[in-house]
């Protein structure tokens, strides 16, 4: 049983849960594993939501048996990266998934702050790409931490940016290291998925625009 907590505020994960971007990622790693011959799919893209670009290219790289030098870890980072980017350009405010704008009205409403935690170093132009950047009270990213999820900074990180404690935070994730994050900072873990996938979670919606403000604060 969950202990009580007061809820002070929400922080999010960005890629896959206030967009699809998990989808252009994954097609991404999926086009440089095919590239080096490394067998990927979608089930292995699971276990690399949420961790960042170059543990995610080892672990590829480990997949397929291949030592990269450090030279060739920096040239496929930026292969990779670009081919995301290439995907991403024509992002828009229409790329938001249903549903977050009204959340965050709701979130607003009840006084908490919007903090968001990700492990991706082009959050700062994919918020602006959706037009929300200015709802976020905080922005921790990838540019800012050491610690890839589920290491708790990024998260522990996005609190102290709020001015808010970890256990007044409830933190909403699709990603498995994410969730692994949020409990390890001590918040409350929400997960957007399977919930067998996500089953550290405190709550399971399949997406965004199911999570009410409701569900939020039962929580509590
Ligand atoms: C995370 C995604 O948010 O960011 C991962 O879930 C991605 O799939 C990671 O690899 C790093 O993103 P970027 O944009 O810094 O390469
Ligand atoms: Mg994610």
């Amino acid at each position: 049983m969950n202990q009580p907590m007061t809820i002070r505020a929400i922080i999010f994960d960005l890629d896959g849960v206030l967009t699809d971007t998990a989808w252009y990622h994954y097609r991404a790693w999926k086009a440089l594993a095919d590239e080096l011959a490394v067998p990927f799919t979608e089930q292995d893209n699971e276990q690399l939501k949420g961790v960042d670009r170059l543990n995610s290219l080892r672990w590829i790289a480990h997949k397929g048996g291949l030592v990269l030098s450090a030279a060739e870890e920096e040239r496929l980072m930026a292969q990779k990266n670009a081919h995301y980017l290439e995907l991403i350009q024509h992002m828009s405010p229409a790329d938001l998934y249903p549903g977050v704008q009204p959340l965050f009205a709701a979130i607003k409403a009840k006084g908490w702050k919007i903090g968001l935690a990700s492990a991706s170093k082009n959050a700062a132009f994919v918020l602006d790409r959706l037009g929300i950047a200015a709802d976020f009270d905080y922005v921790a990213d990838a540019n800012q931490v050491k610690n890839s999820k589920p290491d708790p900074e990024v998260f522990l990180l996005a609190a102290a940016g709020l001015g808010v404690v970890p256990a007044h935070c409830i933190g909403v994730e699709d990603a498995v290291a994410g969730i692994e994050a949020i409990c390890a900072a001590g918040m409350r873990p929400v997960g957007i998925g399977e919930p067998a996938l996500l089953a550290q979670a405190s709550l399971v919606v399949p997406q965004i625009a199911a999570l009410s403000i409701a569900q939020l604060q039962a929580l509590a």
